[in-house]
């Protein structure tokens, strides 16, 4: 894994801050893509069952020639496979050429009760048997990770949800934190206005673009960005965010740009 990027600790290893996200990439545009972003040297591929590229992203990883075991892998369970956990947790293995996962993520939660403690026992004991590193959830408020956490004992090691500068809420950074749950952010660049004159500004005065800014601003609160990207010089320059840092001042000002935002965020409690 490249030393210049950040990496947050999960119980099960160590997740690089800067992720390669897929959804909606298929097909050879996916194996494209994948293996652009490796050749410039992301190290953590996030992927989902429900995507279905899992197979193109195996290929990518085959056709890099970068070792299994310097690459961070995730994918995500389907609620409507509670109850099939293992077949597709077989076939996620094996359409992506690997014998373990590095994170495996509830893709959002069941909406009954029993299947969302179902699911998350199942997890757990996958994870007790070696076949993945780390599990966790996504788009999971606090309350429903509590309930979680109370049914099992065991917290998600990271949650993954929607997030950007106009979501920024100061207190779902800080519940997360509190519970010892590392947070991924998805969807920053897509859900922000890039030509925003607040990015704008801070862009110019570093001489990156103001998709940049938005991604280095989720590194600057320690929050993991998995930006997508078709096209190669956005994969590069997506990743090229370690030759600047964001002063204290411009964080604030970035997260200021929630203040207009007409509702609470739906990660709280
Ligand atoms: N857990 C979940 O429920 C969930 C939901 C959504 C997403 N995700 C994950 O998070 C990843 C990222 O989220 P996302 O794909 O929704 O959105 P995103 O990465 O924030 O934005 C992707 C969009 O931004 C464009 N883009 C990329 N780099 C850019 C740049 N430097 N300047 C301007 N535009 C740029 C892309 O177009 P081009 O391709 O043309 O560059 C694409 O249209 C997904 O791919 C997926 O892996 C998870």
């Amino acid at each position: 894994m490249p030393a210049h990027v950040p990496a947050v600790t999960l119980p099960g290893g160590r997740m690089p801050e800067v992720g390669f996200g897929t959804w909606r990439l298929r097909g050879d545009q996916a194996r494209l893509a994948v293996r652009e972003a490796l050749a410039v040297g992301y190290r953590h591929i996030d992927t989902a069952t429900m995507y279905g590229n899992e197979g193109e992203i195996g290929q990518a990883l085959a056709d890099s020639g970068v070792d299994r075991s310097d690459v961070f892998l995730t994918t995500k369970v389907r609620p409507s496979d509670v109850g099939r956990e293992r077949v597709v947790l077989r076939r996620s293995l094996r359409a992506l050429g690997t014998d373990y996962l590095n994170l495996w993520l509830v893709h959002w939660p069941p909406p009954r009760r029993a299947d969302r403690h179902q699911l998350w026992n199942e997890l757990l004991a996958i994870k007790a048997e070696g076949y993945v590193r780390d599990v966790g959830v996504s788009n999971f408020s606090l309350p429903e990770i509590d309930e979680l956490t109370r049914s099992t004992g065991q917290a998600p090691a990271v949650n993954q949800i929607d997030w950007g500068p106009v979501r920024y809420d100061a207190n779902v950074l800080a519940g997360h934190a509190e519970r010892g749950i590392a947070v991924e952010g998805y969807s920053g660049l897509k859900n922000t206005r890039l030509g925003d004159p607040v990015l704008a500004k801070i862009a110019a005065a570093h001489g990156v673009t103001a998709a940049q800014v938005v991604l280095r601003w989720h590194l600057e609160h320690d929050v993991t960005v998995i930006p997508k990207s078709a096209n190669p010089d956005r994969i590069a320059a997506n990743f090229d965010l370690f030759g600047f840092r964001l002063t204290a001042e411009e964080v604030s000002r970035i997260d200021n740009l929630a203040a207009s935002r007409p509702r609470g965020s739906r990660w709280g409690g």
